[in-house]
């Protein structure tokens, strides 16, 4: 697996991302809701791109969003986007999330449209485990079903993306750190999430 070929594949995206991207609004808002984002929650973004789901978790009151990405380029258009926003606010950052060095802690941890190129899934369901307060939530979610999006792979390298599962499968994976209630697996939808469970303090 190459993180660093990750992060170079998405480098040389950014510049085209957004006008390739569906652009920001109601579905984004949904999934933000959906994830449990409420008036001054801390949330942490996985694989936020250019900052498609920033102005919806600043619309529903976040606090705090600290926003992750591989790639510098993705982080640089997305720092540019939000540039009026407080850094204490909403930052983001060019680093991989199974890296990350802070004792920072959240209460929801979204992965929109980034989960398939986080290889390693059980070291990143124990490193959102550890990111959550011990209540907090995850939620992973895509932007189309999971057929549409395994055939918006079918050319991506496979040591940058890989197939997704069907939602239930992949959230059993989750199942050892987390109570699972939202999973969602249509031809137009994909996700799942839920709450850490209290005994994985
Ligand atoms: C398909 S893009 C989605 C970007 C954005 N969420 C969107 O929907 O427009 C996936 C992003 O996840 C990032 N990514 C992949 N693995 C990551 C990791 N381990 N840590 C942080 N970001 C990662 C990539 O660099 C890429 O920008």
């Amino acid at each position: 697996m190459s993180i660093g070929r990750i992060g170079e594949y998405f480098d040389e995206r950014a510049g085209g991302w957004d006008a390739q991207s569906e652009a920001a609004g109601g579905k984004h808002l949904a999934i933000a809701r959906l994830a449990g984002v409420h008036e001054g929650a801390r949330v942490l973004d996985i694989g936020c791109g250019t900052g498609i789901m920033e102005r919806a978790y600043l619309e529903l009151g976040a606090s705090r969003i600290l926003a992750l990405d591989l790639s510098q380029g993705m982080i640089e258009h997305a720092r540019a986007k939000f540039a009026d926003v407080a850094r204490a606010q909403l930052e983001f950052a060019c680093a991989d999330v199974l890296q990350l060095d802070t004792n920072e802690r959240f209460d929801i941890v979204v992965a929109y449209n980034a989960y398939p190129h986080i290889l390693d899934r059980e070291a990143l369901v124990e490193r959102v485990s550890d990111l959550l307060v011990p209540e907090g939530r995850f939620l992973v979610a895509h932007g189309m079903g999971r057929k549409a999006l395994d055939a918006h792979h079918a050319h991506v390298p496979a040591n940058v993306s890989r197939e997704l599962l069907p939602a239930r499968e992949e959230a059993t994976c989750w199942e050892s750190r987390f109570d699972i209630d939202e999973v969602a697996d249509t031809p137009f939808v994909y996700f799942f999430g839920g709450a850490k469970r209290r005994t994985s303090d």
